[in-house]
């Protein structure tokens, strides 16, 4: 096991519609290890179509991800270049799951420079820079219930370690960024959607506290055994509202996100309620009178509302709340940098024929 103050981690992330690079030090004291970090959203060129185009993702990323490493290696105050590279304890690329085009342009970069450099390539699987996002800013240590929620997931996992997840949930149909997405389509608020809605919400609930019940909205499999969830019965419900009001005004439309909203959280609770039992039960040697934490991560995650219901449901079940910073929760380059650290301490690192996947599930029991 390496040190924790031996090195420095260039990440790279394309798996998506975001190009990120970032240096990373991995240090002890927590909260001072990004060096340097720069993204690129591609939201733009997107929104055009409503969503991710694959193909115009992958030029994007070729594009772009040159000047963005040598971007984040000048803020971290490394030479660009072959001697920025030489200072490198490891090169960490997300190498799935995600958009093909992308993660194959992110991870041949990644590993092109280990290969120049000599330097050991880590293969990242985003989900898992989304698992390990709060460990870099705060000692957060295993065991603990992660509920990741992104743009193409919504699951609840317990955290064992570095590479060791059990799922003991996950979406029957849509995920929930993907219905915070649709919601947002439908009512004429552009892409991505997710931010667009909690701002709409934020400004119904500052006009009128109750607007998150004005229109009662499904709370699928809430009150059910497990920790599935599912999205879609509450999507219909929101177009048929939609439907049903129209003409919206400006007021309705935020009224519409408000409740969608509050219908998320309060199934998000119900699962989280759900997961908290099975996780006790699951880890027999975790002392029942301590909190387990609860890791929440993804895109979804930066929701400031969810934050709050999630960090009362925390309490009421035992739990500690530990929500990484915005930024953090939306896909970036220094959560890959980090779990390529955290790899690298435990000597995991990877050939450079390592294949990009699409598909890369977290729990390989559970595909
Ligand atoms: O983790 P992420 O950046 O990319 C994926 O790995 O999918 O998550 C993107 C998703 C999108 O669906 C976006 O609308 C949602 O996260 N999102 C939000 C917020 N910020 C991003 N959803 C709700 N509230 C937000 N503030
Ligand atoms: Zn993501």
């Amino acid at each position: 096991m390496l040190s924790v103050d031996d090195g420095l981690i260039l990440g790279i992330e394309t798996s998506c519609d975001e190009t990120a690079a970032a240096i990373l030090k991995g240090t002890a004291a927590a909260g001072q290890r990004v060096l340097g970090h720069s993204l690129l959203s591609q939201i733009d060129l997107h929104a055009l179509y409503g969503g991710v185009v694959p193909e115009i993702a992958a030029r994007a990323h070729i594009d772009h991800l040159d000047r963005l490493i040598l971007d984040a290696l000048k803020q971290a105050g490394l030479p660009s270049g072959a001697d920025g590279f030489a200072a490198l304890s490891g090169v960490a690329a997300t190498t799935g799951p995600g958009l093909i085009g992308g993660v194959i342009v992110g991870s041949m970069t990644g590993k092109a420079i280990a290969l120049a450099a000599h330097k050991p390539f880590l293969a990242v699987n985003h989900l898992e820079g989304h698992a390990l996002s709060a460990r870099l800013e705060k000692d957060v240590s295993f065991p603990y219930l992660l509920l990741l929620m992104s743009g193409g997931h919504c699951q609840i996992l317990i955290v064992q370690d570095v590479g060791r997840y059990q799922r003991l949930g996950t979406t029957l149909d849509d995920a929930i960024g993907e219905a915070f997405d649709k919601t947002a389509k439908m009512l004429g608020l552009g892409y991505p959607g997710g931010p667009a809605v909690e701002k709409a919400a934020l400004r119904a609930l500052a006009r009128k506290k109750d607007a998150g019940h004005r229109f009662p909205f499904p709370r699928p499999l809430v009150g059910r055994p497990g920790c599935d969830f599912s999205f879609s019965g509450l999507k219909t419900a929101v177009r048929q509202a939609i439907e049903k009001t129209a003409p919206c005004s400006e007021d309705d439309i935020e009224d519409l996100c408000a409740s969608f909203q509050q219908a998320a959280a309060d199934v998000l609770a119900d699962r989280v309620k759900n997961a908290t039992r099975q996780a006790r039960e699951t880890l027999t040697d975790f002392p029942q009178n301590k909190a387990l934490p609860l890791v929440v991560a993804g895109g979804v995650a930066a929701n400031q509302t969810l934050r709050t219901v999630l960090e009362e449901a925390a309490h009421l079940y035992g739990l500690t709340l530990e929500a990484p910073a915005p930024w953090l929760c939306t896909d970036n380059a220094a959560m890959i940098a980090w779990a390529g650290w955290e790899k690298l301490c435990r000597g995991q690192t990877d050939a450079l024929d390592t294949a990009p996947r699409p598909r890369w599930p977290l729990d390989p029991t559970q595909g």
